[in-house]
């Protein structure tokens, strides 16, 4: 067991290692290079995090379920301002992402109820809907196109904005925002005014669905919680921006690199596109989510006690950070560097893991099984449209994807 207290640790992060650290170009599915060796080393490693905080990146599977089902692990920014990548200020209360049980769970439970499976399974055929209406949009328009503003990014943005009652003529102004909030490195005053704003447009909405309800989530947060005064018309803006803010650019990333990936392992991808079994496509999407596992730098944690993870003794008060990617990548998943859609998945931490885990992953589910074999079978020329060098990836943003993706037909 190696302990703090035997090793030196600068106070400033100099020579600490940066996380996630730097992609290798040649293998942009890939986690960091540098987590596979920090998952092999002994104990814990002390990083620097994007915004200057320090932690121990934890980045073996079985030690990340355990950091993320630890109670005593605490997710809760008032109490550890150094988990707020965004100062809130003003009248925004805090996001339930971001408290402890059992503060945490009263807040969520009131939302659990329109993400379970058999809620989002009825929003199924208007998914597939949307999809085929992107799908013909882009086709009109043209090849060569860039799927992500022709495709990755319109589903979910629709989707979301119908389910909560947002008019999507508002689109561009949510992705925006919403963008600036998962820029790794956004300046402070740039965070605060994109929160900002993006919780005042939602706050007026609430307002409006008070006057006149839709059949919408908010209308219903609206008169079926703030009426019983379960939560407040502050608590259901706050709670419809994480959802507005979730929602979109996290799902828009996985159709994006989710089909690079498929184009770059044509066998895999006639996986899919040759199936017309829906298990083969839902296995397919589970080990998407795994191989990629988009989120790569946002679960961090404060200890609230001294105690023990990967054999390391972490102090209390000091950070740790869940490596994701790299916990997917390891000896849990037999050869997990390859991308193999028969895989079984299942298992896999993309959702995080413990009382904060995805709370809208049926969505995500049923969007991606959507959305991939549709554009697999209706294009089956696709192809990617510049080398593959010439992608930009999402490195500095807290999800990970492309920023474009240019292809042709
Ligand atoms: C591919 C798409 C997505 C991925 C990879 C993803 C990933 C994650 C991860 C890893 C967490 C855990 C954060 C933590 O423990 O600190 C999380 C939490 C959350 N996600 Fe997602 N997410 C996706 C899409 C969505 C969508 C579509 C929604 C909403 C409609 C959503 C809503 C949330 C919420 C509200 C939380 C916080 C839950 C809590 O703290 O109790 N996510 N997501």
């Amino acid at each position: 067991m190696s302990t703090a207290t035997d090793q030196i640790q600068p106070n400033d992060g100099t020579g600490l290692p940066d996380y996630p650290g730097t992609r290798s170009p040649g293998c942009p599915f890939d986690p960091p290079p540098v987590q596979a060796g920090w998952r092999r080393a002994e104990g814990l490693t002390r990083v620097r995090l994007g915004n200057g905080n320090i932690a121990w990146a934890v980045t073996r599977y079985e030690d990340v379920k355990q950091l993320l089902g630890d109670p005593r692990l605490s997710a809760d920014g008032r109490r550890y301002p150094q988990l707020m990548e965004t100062q809130q200020h003003g009248k925004q209360p805090q996001t339930f992402p971001r408290m402890d049980d059992p503060e945490h769970s009263r807040i969520r439970r009131t939302l659990t109820g329109e993400f379970t499976v058999k809620r989002v399974e009825a929003m199924r055929p208007r998914v597939r809907s949307m999809v085929d209406r992107f799908l013909e949009e882009m086709i009109t328009a043209g090849s060569p196109a860039d799927l992500v503003q022709a495709y990755a990014l319109p589903i979910p943005s629709l989707v979301i904005a119908l389910l909560l009652g947002v008019p999507y003529d508002d689109r561009a102004f949510f992705q925006t925002r919403s963008a600036v909030l998962m820029r790794r490195g956004a300046p402070q005053e740039e965070r605060q005014a994109a929160s900002g704003e993006l919780f005042d447009f939602v706050l007026d909405l609430v307002k409006r669905k008070e006057r006149e309800p839709g059949d919408d989530l908010i209308s219903r947060m609206v008169t079926e919680r703030v009426a019983t005064g379960e939560l407040s018309h502050l608590d259901v803006a706050m709670n419809s921006m994480i959802l507005l803010h979730a929602g979109h650019e996290t799902t828009a990333n996985m159709i994006g690199l989710g089909t690079l990936a498929l184009l770059e392992n044509p066998r895999q991808a006639a996986r899919i596109r040759d199936t017309d079994d829906p298990k083969v496509v839902a296995g397919a999407v589970e080990e998407l989510l795994r191989y990629l596992t988009i989120a790569q730098d946002m679960l961090v944690r404060v200890a609230t006690e001294e105690l023990l993870v990967g054999g390391h003794l972490v102090r209390e008060g000091e950070m740790l950070v869940s490596g994701l990617p790299s916990a997917n990548r390891d000896g849990t998943f037999e050869g997990a560097d390859s991308l193999d859609l028969d895989r079984d998945a299942r298992g896999h931490l993309a959702f995080g893991y413990g009382v904060h885990q995805c709370l809208g992953q049926s969505l995500v589910r049923v969007e991606l099984q959507e959305a991939l074999p549709a554009l697999l079978r209706r294009l089956p020329n696709l192809r990617l449209a510049v080398p593959l060098e010439e992608v930009r990836f999402r490195h500095d943003m807290v999800v990970y994807g492309v920023h474009e993706l240019p292809v042709a037909w």
